[in-house]
């Protein structure tokens, strides 16, 4: 459609009822800011936007420009006066015959609603058009639509005192106006205690006998956010949103109402997502994988025919097709997991590439590390890569065996197929093919365990109530811990 269109968006204001002390505007639904909504919406319209910023302005600007390159402008509105002194505010910047005046706190609307207010406002030719919705719930705040000998005003909730029954039309917050209908009365608007109220703009066009047109739409979509329980409604809503679209792509959801999708995220068909998982930020899931439950997954890359297993959390990392992580793993910031590796059971993963067809199946870390292929990392192993000063680099070649506990203190090199005996330290470089024993070697002493028994046994204490020497409590309290308690061992008793 092609819109005679210049949009405004209200985003100036304080936010008080967040009782953050910041604005609500860059709170993110679905890990996307709130005023990203309505700015990604009309410029997906192609409908130039100025958004009036206030509070906070410097965050909210940055969070947009980042975002929208053109399209897009910004007017400062000084003072919260009001939405109707926001919109004044943003006068100079009208450039179209008609005026799309939207506050930044409705996230859920969608291009058909902009569409139809927009053909409604055209074909009745209304000087002023807004939407509304039938809500009757008393405890919100909601301005409310009354319609009474022929002339309509929206009543804002603090002084509203009817029936909500009655009365049961609220106003979402979206506007169409004519701008010579703007350039004639925006200064026509009454202060109301410190506030200047858009919604006066209704009352006044009706009053002038200029058409006014209403259009309804359904609750859900024109929710607005002021509180921390409305954005927890409205990201409810948009999150079943998404699950249902990634659904008809034939993505299985195994609880879907645990799940958590964020808008950017994209999923391959035949994909599983298990009770309770987190795909957040910018993630991508390929086809046929399996997120087991309670997985968390954020800004990462998941190839196809991935299985991610319960309990692993991953960021900002690449897991190849076919590889297996998980349970209980942590990869990344920055780790990438070959083609068909295995990585699992209380294994950390950071700043490392692994090659494809290697294994770190327990308890291991690897940080800063370039792995090989078909590597196999022995339970326990770890990269010692931070001397307290700098972190450093392990390379593992390709195809070479670590042992259990092998302690690796980087920078160091272990060649290709070179093998790490169990519990070693490995402080220099291994060459390729060499077995690298880094470790006490073991001396057997024979028959020396009736030794130990004999020397023990000498230096276990019995305690003699009637010893002076025992009945320092100091003394006797600190040995308690640490004697050897045999039958014929007498404590010291309570009583005299
Ligand atoms: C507003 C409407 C109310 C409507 C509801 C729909 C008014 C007076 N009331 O109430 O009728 O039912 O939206 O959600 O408009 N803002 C500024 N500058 C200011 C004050 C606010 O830019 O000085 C911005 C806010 O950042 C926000 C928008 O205007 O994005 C609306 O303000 P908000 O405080 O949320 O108004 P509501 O009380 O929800
Ligand atoms: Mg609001």
């Amino acid at each position: 459609m092609l819109y005679n269109l210049h949009a405004i968006i209200l985003a100036a204001g304080k936010a008080t009822r967040f009782n953050t002390g910041n604005t609500k505007v860059i709170e993110k639904i679905c890990g996307q800011p709130m005023i990203l909504y309505p700015t990604r919406l009309l410029s997906s319209l192609n409908i130039d936007t100025t958004v009036v910023i206030g509070y906070q302005k410097k965050a909210v600007q940055k969070i947009i420009t980042k975002t929208h390159a053109e399209l897009i402008d910004f007017v400062v509105q000084e003072e919260q006066l009001g939405t109707g002194h926001a919109l004044l505010c943003a006068q100079p910047h009208f450039k179209k015959d008609h005026i799309l005046i939207m506050n930044a706190d409705v996230p859920l609307i969608n291009e058909s609603l902009i569409n139809n207010l927009y053909t409604k406002h055209i074909e009745s030719q209304a000087a002023f058009s807004f939407v509304s919705a039938h809500h009757t719930d008393p405890q919100s705040r909601y301005g409310r639509v009354i319609k009474k000998d022929g002339i309509i005003e929206i009543v804002e909730a603090k002084h509203f005192n009817g029936d909500h029954n009655e009365h049961c039309c609220i106003n979402a917050g979206i506007y169409i106006a004519r701008k010579d209908f703007l350039d004639t009365y925006i200064n026509t608007i009454q202060q109301t205690g410190k506030e200047f109220y858009i919604t006066d703009l209704v009352h006044i066009a009706s009053q002038q006998g200029l058409p006014v047109a209403m259009m309804d739409a359904p609750f859900d979509v024109v929710r607005g956010v002021n509180n921390y329980e409305e954005l927890w409604a409205v990201e409810q809503i948009q999150r079943a949103h998404l699950i249902k679209y990634w659904m008809q792509r034939g993505v299985r959801f195994f609880a879907a109402q645990t799940a958590h999708i964020d808008l950017n995220v994209t999923i391959g068909a035949g994909t599983f997502i298990g009770t309770g998982v987190h795909l957040l930020g910018e993630t991508t899931i390929g086809k046929y994988c399996t997120i087991e439950a309670f997985s968390y997954i954020t800004d990462s890359l998941i190839d196809d025919q991935a299985t991610v297993k319960s309990h692993s959390l991953i960021e900002q990392s690449h897991i190849h097709e076919h590889a297996l992580v998980g349970p209980f793993v942590h990869v990344g910031p920055k780790a990438t997991i070959g083609e068909g590796s295995h990585i699992g059971n209380f294994v950390e993963i950071k700043k490392s590439t692994v090659g494809k067809g290697s294994k770190a199946k327990h308890l291991s870390y690897i940080g800063d590390a370039t792995i090989g292929n078909n590597v196999n990392i022995g339970a326990g192993a770890i990269t010692c890569n931070y001397n307290g000063i700098a972190k450093h680099h392990t390379k593992i070649d390709h195809d070479a065996f670590i042992g259990t506990n092998t302690s690796i203190i980087a920078p160091v090199t272990i060649g290709k197929n070179a093998f790490t005996a169990a519990g070693s330290t490995i402080t220099e470089n291994v060459p390729n093919d060499a077995l690298a024993i880094a470790r006490a070697r073991q001396i057997n002493k024979l028959g020396y365990a009736e030794k130990i028994r004999k020397k023990n046994s000498a230096t276990t204490i019995s305690f003699d109530i009637n010893e002076k020497k025992h009945e320092s409590s100091c003394d006797t309290q600190s040995f308690i811990g640490a004697i050897k308690t045999t039958n014929d061992v007498s404590y010291p008793s309570t009583e005299e």
